[in-house]
């Protein structure tokens, strides 16, 4: 059945015009004024509201066995919640420990969310090793529609790689069209500050974002872009939390370097004194790198503006206050590290960002969309309105005022690190591939409608 969407405030990242979208099969195929349609079209009335391409989070953990644990949402929830908060397309990170077998890690984290999610989505594909046997069955994810590799500098022991797998991972990205997304902090000297800490009876959360300081987060990102220049590799830097970082990647930028970064929503919401409360309630903001000094925030914001970073994610990773935070009680190095927030990412933005003035509308629409969707091989696609784009649709109402809170988000999490913050505007009505999927701000889609979108290469 055809969708049409009348009336509604059509915005994408460079335009912004009042107009009907018209909707068959799963694309656009026609936007203008006064557009008619068959007797069996579904129409919905978007007067006074506005009209956003399908929201894109190019960073979320799903499937993540972490830190002796696993983070609760499935795809079944995590993408319901994505729904709900706007977003459509969701890439989530496929990371095999180092001594399991990428493309069996592929095929386990397709499996997971095949049949099993609300939205559309695709892979990173993690490389945690590297050897001939990773290497042809790198090329192999290639050949399946994988167009993203993720690395931790991070982690040592469990996912991150050493100088030499990096050097080669990055060399065989280039070859063959891959960008590689990074988690960048130096790993030696978190290992070591962390054992210092603990010897000294430094166990408490507030003591989480003093063993990865900012400076730590910083030489990753040098690191990184100092082996990316070697082979004039695409990379991209993942949650970036701090001003000493975006100086380095700015500073490797000006020299030519193909590097884009990411920031998080906690990064630009929240500030390091979260992670110091008491009671361990500092363990609901434990995620790394961490959470920073509260002068960060607005220089992420200026940089989202000036266009130095290019996207806001999630990092979504979901672990209970209880029953997984509380791992690490008597050691910050054992409390999974991640904070939730697949669901509140679109409104958290558009409420602090657009409605703050710290960005425009198109901005917003840019770094919550489009230019994921450009930097991953996604577009036009996703991450825009136009004629062949797929009906990814989110009608957004300008005028709901809500409040975020644990009871009434529908993430499989038992707590949320945005408690009482205020929104403004929702989405009201979201499409994936013309078919409604939220109406009136709740959940009526199938929950099987999403699909992996396979993506090719690019020849840098
Ligand atoms: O704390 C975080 N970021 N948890 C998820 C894993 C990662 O590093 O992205
Ligand atoms: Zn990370
Ligand atoms: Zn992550």
């Amino acid at each position: 059945m055809a969708l049409l969407v009348k009336n509604g405030e059509v915005i994408t990242a460079s335009e912004r015009y009042v107009a009907d979208i018209y909707c068959e099969g799963e694309q656009i195929t026609r936007i203008g004024k006064n557009l008619t349609a068959p007797p069996d079209c579904e129409v919905i009335d978007a007067t006074g509201k506005q009209v956003f391409p399908g929201f894109i989070d190019p960073h979320v953990h799903i499937y993540l066995p972490f830190m002796g644990t696993y983070a609760k949402d499935t795809h079944t929830t995590g993408s319901q919640a994505a729904l709900l908060g706007g977003t459509t397309t969701y890439i989530e990170m496929v990371v095999p420990a180092r001594n399991e077998e990428p493309m069996e890690a592929f095929d386990l984290w397709n499996a997971k969310a095949s049949g099993h999610s609300a939205c559309d989505y695709t892979f990173h594909l993690g490389v945690t090793r590297w050897d001939e046997s990773v290497a042809s069955q790198l090329k192999e994810a290639v050949g399946k529609g994988i167009a993203s590799f993720k690395i931790f500098l991070a982690y040592k022991g469990a996912f991150g790689v050493t100088d030499d797998e990096l050097y080669n991972t990055l060399k065989f990205a280039k070859e063959h069209g891959v960008i590689t997304t990074a988690h960048c902090e130096n790993p030696t000297a978190i290992e070591e500050r962390q054992k210092e800490f603990l010897a000294a009876g430094k166990t408490g959360t507030e003591w989480h974002e003093r063993s990865r300081p900012v400076s730590v987060e910083a030489h990753g990102v040098h690191h990184l872009c100092t082996f990316a220049g070697l082979h004039d590799a695409h990379v991209y830097i993942v949650h970036t939390s701090c001003d000493a970082s975006l100086r380095v990647a700015e500073a490797a930028k000006y020299r030519g370097g193909k590097v884009w970064v990411e920031t998080v929503i906690p990064y630009l919401m929240l500030d390091s004194s979260y992670a110091e409360l008491p009671d361990f309630e500092g363990a609901k903001y434990v995620m790394s790198p961490p959470i920073r000094e509260i002068s960060n925030q607005k220089i992420l914001w200026d940089a989202l503006s000036s266009g130095l970073v290019s996207t806001v994610g999630t990092d979504h990773a979901p672990f209970d206050f209880v029953g997984q935070k509380p791992m690490g009680k008597d050691d910050f190095t054992k409390i999974p590290n991640g904070v939730p927030a697949i669901e509140e990412r679109v409104k958290l933005l558009y409420t602090n960002g657009v409605r703050k003035g710290r960005l425009d509308v198109h901005q917003f629409v840019d770094v919550a969309s489009t230019q994921a969707a450009k930097i991953f091989g996604l577009f036009p696609k996703k991450g825009t309105i136009q004629i062949g784009s797929d009906a990814d649709l989110v009608i957004y109402d300008p005028d709901y005022r809500g409040t975020i809170s644990a009871k009434t988000h529908h993430m499989n999490v038992d707590y949320s690190g945005f408690e009482g913050f205020p929104i403004e505007g929702r989405p009201e009505t979201v499409t994936v591939r013309g078919k409604v999927a939220v109406q009136n701000g709740e959940f009526v889609g199938d929950p099987a409608r999403g699909k992996f979108i396979p993506r090719e290469p690019t020849h840098f």
